[in-house]
């Protein structure tokens, strides 16, 4: 098959390109570096061509680009799919929680969720968890010997290789007729934020900081405190687990 991974050079593209490839097919990546620009749509038209699915992993970290490109450009994909003469199947990643959590990132994932549901193309969403480099880089912050931390949050982190596995799987399965989730997929380990910046802090051989938790003040933090982020009862656990990943990563750990 013939697959386009949008963001393929990132780091979860660069899983999902490794997947296909191990699976025989033609993996294709599109981003700004190979001239496929989603804010403008350039580049799109040309690189779907014959395509057969679109793995959709491009997205930004920028906040003044979530409308543009995490909104923006998913729907403008999205919207060249459906005019693709044989529509590819669309496999989109999202985030567990994205339907209940006010953070502005999460609200733009799930309104291009949204916006995907309202093309006449076969689409799979598939929601992960926060991926263990990320959950190290947001437990392990902190200032001097103290780490910060919301009261009561809780994480699941998932390996990013499974991830890009699964999505991988899912553009080479028999496309659905419409749009479809996926079974949301996590870690296996749930951790207070507490223990993740306590792991961090032993693997990078800084003292254990001193945790101080602030209460959940606002939406986002509630949202967090309140486990919005954590996998359902209905969710696949698997991969590689949070502390087997930190055993193999340098002493610094790489920046998000
Ligand atoms: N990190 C997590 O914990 C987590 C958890 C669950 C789901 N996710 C989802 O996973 C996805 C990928 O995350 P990641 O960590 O792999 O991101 P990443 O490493 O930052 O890669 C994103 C890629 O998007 C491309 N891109 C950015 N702006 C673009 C534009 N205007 N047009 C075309 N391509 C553009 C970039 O390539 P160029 O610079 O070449 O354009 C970049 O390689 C995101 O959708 C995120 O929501 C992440």
């Amino acid at each position: 098959m013939r697959i386009v991974v949008t963001g393929g050079a990132g780091n979860l593209g660069r899983e999902v390109m490794a997947a296909l490839g191990r699976a025989g097919h033609e993996a294709v990546s599109a981003s700004r570096r190979s001239g496929v620009d989603l804010r403008t749509g350039v580049g799109l038209a040309e690189v779907l061509r014959g395509a057969d699915a679109v793995v959709h992993t491009a997205d930004t970290l920028r906040p003044w680009e979530f409308r543009a490109v995490t909104l923006g450009g998913t729907r403008r994909l999205g919207e060249a799919v459906a005019a693709m003469e044989r529509p590819a199947h669309l496999v989109y990643i999202s985030i567990v929680g994205v339907d209940h959590h006010p953070y502005a990132y999460y609200r733009m994932k799930y309104a291009a969720e949204m916006a995907l549901r309202d093309l006449p193309i076969p689409v799979t969403v598939l929601r992960a968890t926060q991926f263990h480099s990320l959950a190290a880089a947001l437990a392990g912050m902190r200032i001097g010997p103290l780490s910060l931390g919301v009261r009561g949050m809780q994480i699941q982190p998932v390996d990013i290789a499974i991830v890009g596995q699964r999505l991988a799987e899912l553009a080479t399965s028999p496309a659905p007729t419409g749009f479809t989730r996926a079974t949301d997929l996590a870690g296996p380990d749930r951790f207070a934020a507490r223990e993740i910046a306590e792991l961090v802090a032993r693997h990078t051989g800084k003292s254990v900081p001193r945790r101080v938790d602030v209460p959940a003040v606002g939406g986002t933090m509630r949202a967090f405190a309140e486990g919005v982020v954590l996998p359902g009862p209905e969710a696949d656990l698997g991969g590689e687990r949070f502390v087997e990943w930190l055993d193999h990563q340098p002493r610094i750990l790489p920046r998000r």
